[in-house]
């Protein structure tokens, strides 16, 4: 089984698992970081959603072989340090998950977009497919365009 090497979270990390595993279950079960989630494993709900190379992606869908060399970021390795990123501290002023499942996926997808756009319109963050089945989207709407008036 070939050995993969790639950055999570600012470490670098090698496990043995093949090319075509998902990196979902490469993060979880092979490195038992469990922030992102479980949802369809068919590139739909959003849920597994992370970084790699600052970009979102869904983990479930990506195949190991695909980052290696490369920088994945999960939630766990979003805030600075002691410091929360701008969409977490948005996330917790607003109060914005419900039962929480969705929401490592969706503060992810946030920052992603924030990445890109530091003014993002409702269009865009309309944009964002994850789904909440609680139904949080307005309050990730308001802390979206808190958190970008937060970005450095
Ligand atoms: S679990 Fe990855 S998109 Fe649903
Ligand atoms: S907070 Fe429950 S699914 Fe989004």
């Amino acid at each position: 089984m070939p050995t993969q090497t790639f950055n999570v979270n600012g470490q670098t990390v090698n496990v043995d698992a093949p090319d075509d595993m998902a990196l979902l279950w490469v993060l979880r079960d092979k490195l038992g970081i469990t922030g992102p989630k479980y949802g369809c494993g068919i590139n739909v709900c959003k849920a597994c959603t992370c970084h790699v190379d600052g970009k979102a992606v869904t983990a479930c869908s990506t195949r190991v072989g695909e980052v290696r060399g490369r920088s994945v970021t999960t939630i766990e390795g979003l805030a600075n340090g002691n410091t929360l990123h701008p969409v977490q501290q948005a996330w917790l002023d607003r109060d914005v998950p419900q039962c929480g499942f969705c929401q490592p996926g969706q503060i992810m997808a946030a920052a992603a977009l924030l990445k890109r756009t530091r003014n993002p319109s409702d269009a865009e963050i309309d944009a964002i497919e994850n789904v909440c089945r609680c139904g949080t989207y307005g309050r990730i709407r308001e802390a979206i365009k808190a958190a970008a008036a937060m970005m450095p």
